[in-house]
């Protein structure tokens, strides 16, 4: 159903702490003039929220708060009252033990400061990885209207004449050096060649993927997610989104009047076509969670199945995210989608129009970087969902990073307890594996790391590296970085420490991979399998305080996103009482 505008003016949320003359509203608005606002700025008009996950601490978003002022503008050039304020930001490369651990942590914050203070509708400002699905849960929560805006990625690298891309690099040369084909001295001068502007990793990473799934979810403006960090046309975009934010509040456009299942079928599909990171699956899956779309991992197979990645960039393919944006970004892919009946035209968007109307003039500057279909990566580029009785409830895979000869696979299971006794091994040439073997790694899932780790990808023994083999199949119930590649199987569910089937891999047990069919099996009985289940304990001691507290004992599976469970669900965002 097509959506109606409310009408304008009415009394927003805001008037509940700005508007009158009780000493409440005085107590607040007087409060606000000690910053200088004249008292025309309380009439009425729309507070928006700049929700801003800059800090020095998150370097991908350290360029955000210049960002913010031009947000700022377009409100203030739209009739609205902006209001910037700092919320809690994981940054993927620094925050330990891993920022996905804190992804619900922020989430839960920033949907209580969304609740608690007086804002009409948000700005999302964000753009490494966990920043942008934790303010999306929130805003998905509070359901007040909201636009993202990301901070877009950092420009090329290039170390040596080759194009390098950050975080895939750092894997590739990672291994080189092990492998003896690179020295540490190259290593290290590449340190800085990789990463050399402001902005988001320059892969089709999370970061990148999230952007991509925000436009394709239609909550950010068409064209948003591809524009170079330090390019003026982010700027541009920050102020145009600055300006639409204030009409979203007048006309009342919500996250649940643009995030149904049709606007989250679409980010699916665009994800395959993208050659999107593994991430995506399990925040997809929690922002779903937050507005009351039942999607399942199930909907990641059957959507993405038969979807070609048309998209040549590292770590699949070849090019950054610069050469997709020069290329025209991501209305490209999604008109390409649409014309190939792969896109629910009719899904709205923040701009109060279609993403149909949005994408149908876009333009491909570059075949190389947006292929043909029958050049591209892969023509099944989706997330393909293994299941078996090593995960009754699903492990994830993405093709397009995977190696073709490894798809269907019978190995020699060679176990790692958890990540420390993966470090303490791996690199002993006494260690009994070679490149048939498959590499299982526990106890790394949402509960057991605690927070999932990306260490899923884990790497070749040297060994092996040293043959000159380049992939080996490796399953966890880890996450995996979007800059990534491999045949790496992930999110295995239930995870080990929660006492799934992979908690009871022993070294020397065959299992089978079987893309094609989505099967994941350990050949062991039935009879075993429910006898080894039968011994099981628990590995590591779980936290007995704060928040990794708060997280083992309410996190949920990665089959399901990973949220909290008594986060799930949209609250709204209710005035509230006043305490004075
Ligand atoms: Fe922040 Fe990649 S580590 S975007």
């Amino acid at each position: 159903m097509a959506f109606k505008p409310a009408k304008w003016p009415r009394k927003l949320r805001s008037a509940e702490w700005y508007e009158g003359s009780t000493k409440d509203v005085i107590y607040h608005r007087g409060w606000m003039k000690n910053q200088g606002y004249p008292d025309d700025l309380f009439d009425g008009r729309p507070v928006i929220g700049i929700l801003n996950t800059w800090s020095d601490m998150t370097p991908c978003n350290g360029h955000l708060r210049e960002l913010a002022e031009k947000v700022k503008a377009g409100i203030w050039e739209a009739g609205g009252f902006p209001m910037e304020v700092p919320v809690f930001s994981a940054s993927e490369n620094t925050f330990r033990p891993t920022a996905m651990m804190f992804r619900n942590l922020a989430a839960l914050s920033i949907e209580e400061q969304i609740r608690g203070q007086p804002m009409d509708g948000c700005v999302l400002m964000v753009g490494c990885d966990k920043t942008t699905p934790s303010l999306l849960m929130a805003a998905a929560s509070c359901d007040l209207p909201s636009i993202v805006v990301t901070g877009g990625p950092m420009l090329n690298g290039w170390f040596q004449g080759e194009r390098v891309g950050a975080g895939t690099h750092l894997w590739r040369f990672s291994e080189a050096v092990k492998a003896g084909e690179m020295t540490q001295e190259d290593f290290l001068e590449a340190e800085s060649a990789v990463t050399r502007s402001s902005g988001t990793c320059n892969t089709m990473g999370t970061a990148s993927s999230m952007a991509s799934m925000a436009e394709a979810l239609g909550m950010a403006l068409s064209g948003n997610a591809a524009i170079p960090a330090v390019d003026s046309r982010r700027r541009v975009m920050a102020q145009l989104s600055g300006r639409r934010i204030v009409q979203m509040v007048k006309d009342d456009l919500k996250p649940s009047d643009i995030l149904t299942r049709e606007a989250f079928e679409n980010a699916i599909r665009c994800n395959g076509a993208v050659g999107g990171s593994t991430n995506t699956v399990v925040h997809m899956l929690a922002i779903a969670g937050r507005v009351g779309v039942d999607l399942t991992l199930d909907d990641w197979d059957r959507c993405g199945r038969d979807i070609a990645t048309i998209l040549n960039l590292q770590p699949s393919g070849k090019y950054l995210m610069e050469e997709f944006f020069y290329a025209g970004g991501l209305p490209v892919v999604l008109k390409r989608l649409a014309e190939g009946g792969k896109l629910h035209k009719t899904a709205l968007t923040v701009s109060g129009r279609t993403v149909w109307d949005e994408v149908k003039d876009a333009k491909n500057w570059n075949e190389d970087v947006i292929l043909p279909l029958d050049k591209a990566l892969t023509q099944k580029g989706g997330i393909a969902v293994l299941k078996g009785n090593l995960a009754p409830k699903g492990a994830i895979l993405k093709p397009s990073a995977a190696s073709p000869h490894l798809m269907q696979h019978r190995g020699r299971a060679v176990v790692f307890e958890d990540i420390d006794d993966y470090k303490a091994r791996i690199n002993d040439d006494a260690l009994d594996i070679d490149e048939t073997c498959i590499m299982v790694l526990k106890n790394c899932g949402p509960k057991g790391y605690p927070g999932m780790a990306e260490v899923g990808n884990m790497g070749l023994p040297p060994k092996v590296l040293k043959k000159g083999v380049k992939d080996m199949i490796r399953i966890s119930d880890a996450r995996m970085s979007g800059t990534a590649y491999g045949t790496v199987i992930l999110h295995t569910s239930p995870e080990a420490a929660a006492g799934g089937p992979l908690a009871v891999v022993r070294s020397g047990d065959m299992i089978e991979v079987d893309v094609e069919n989505r099967r994941l099996h350990l050949d062991i009985t039935e009879a075993e399998l429910q006898a080894r289940l039968a011994d099981w304990t628990p590995a590591h001691e779980r936290a007995e305080s704060g928040y990794a507290w708060l997280h083992q004992a309410h996190v949920e599976g990665a089959d399901t996103g990973a949220d909290l469970d008594f986060l799930k669900g949209c609250r709204g965002a209710p005035v509230g009482k006043d305490s004075h």
